[in-house]
């Protein structure tokens, strides 16, 4: 029987890889090249499955392109690189990579709220660059995360995973604000009080951003959420760029608006907006809260089930869309 053909479309742990040449034909992308849409299309035409990743968009294009495709597993829990819409007019089935990551990505946000709120990297660029040559009182004294309010915009299975470290790692007050308010049973697993959007900027001492982009999302934080946070708050997001304004954002913290960013994603990444980039009170990362050795291959062996359990069997484990 022949073999259903599947792409994987960026470079891969090499046992998953060799997972998925054992059920398909597979076309790989070790060599990692970034594809532009017409490539995309190209290296997919006549492929039954692609794995995907965060950097490959999934559109009406690629689909028309790609009349065979039934299935697109994405490396990712977000999925905004999908237009699920037009998947599911296509009927072809999307999937991501929940739960496998959700601890992962919180001790990593929590990191960043930490390094963010303790001025970790402005410390560490003072001394590497040689300037450390005395104690003082107040040098990089920085904001209090033990005891403090923490708020968590988003809180779905990440933010409660945020939540717990901070209520019972860090005996700070959660709060959150989502589109749904939690059951009772779950808000007390985590110790989080429900507050609108308002009362969650103008009292959170450390805002974290963990929802999924959407077009409701997109600029969730601007210039007049900004505005409403405390002066010595901090602001950390490791949900999607275009979810903050980076340029508001810029010009906030430049202006003493807010008092430093922890930042894993941007607006157009791999760039970086130049005024985050001038200044000393954000710490950047290159959006890897998901990345240890063993979460990144939990996602990359999901994405490969889901291909192999659609395309063989008719089911996958994470389906995003129902398909009629
Ligand atoms: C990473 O950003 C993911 O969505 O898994």
């Amino acid at each position: 029987m022949l073999k259903p053909a599947v792409l994987v479309a960026r470079a891969i742990f090499p046992e998953v890889l060799q997972t998925l040449q054992q059920h398909f034909e597979v076309t790989d992308n070790q060599a990692d090249v970034l594809f532009d849409k017409e490539q995309l299309a190209l290296s997919a035409k006549g492929v039954d499955g692609i794995l995907t990743t965060g950097s490959e968009r999934v559109d009406a294009a690629l689909l028309a392109a790609c009349p065979g495709l039934k299935i697109c597993a994405n490396m990712a829990v977000g999925y905004n690189n999908f237009d699920l819409a037009a998947m599911t007019s296509a009927g072809v089935l999307a999937t991501n990579t929940p739960d496998v990551l959700t601890e992962t990505t919180a001790d990593f946000g929590f990191a960043l709220i930490l390094a963010t709120a303790r001025r970790m990297a402005e410390g560490e660029h003072f001394l590497r660059a040689g300037l450390w040559n005395r104690w003082r009182y107040d040098m990089f004294a920085g904001a209090e995360v033990h005891g403090s309010t923490l708020g968590i915009l988003g809180m779905g299975r990440i933010g409660q995973a945020v939540a717990r470290r901070g209520a019972h790692g860090f005996g700070m007050r959660v709060i959150y604000h989502n589109r749904s308010r939690l059951d009772a049973a779950t808000e007390a697993s985590c110790a989080a009080r429900f507050v609108s959007k308002q009362d969650l900027l103008q009292q959170a001492d450390h805002l974290i951003l963990v929802l999924p982009y959407t077009a409701e999302s997109h600029h969730a934080i601007g210039a007049s959420e900004l505005a409403q946070m405390k002066p010595t708050a901090t602001l950390v997001n490791i949900a999607r760029g275009g979810i903050v304004d980076d340029a508001a954002l810029a010009a906030a913290l430049k202006a003493g608006a807010l008092a430093a960013a922890g930042l894993d994603v941007f607006e157009g990444e791999p760039r970086v907006h130049p005024d985050l980039l001038a200044l000393s009170n954000v710490v950047l990362t290159p959006h890897i809260a998901s990345a240890t050795i063993q979460t990144r291959r939990a996602m990359a062996q999901l994405a490969a089930d889901n291909l192999i359990g659609f395309l063989l069997h008719g089911k996958a484990l994470t389906p995003l869309n129902g398909l009629r």
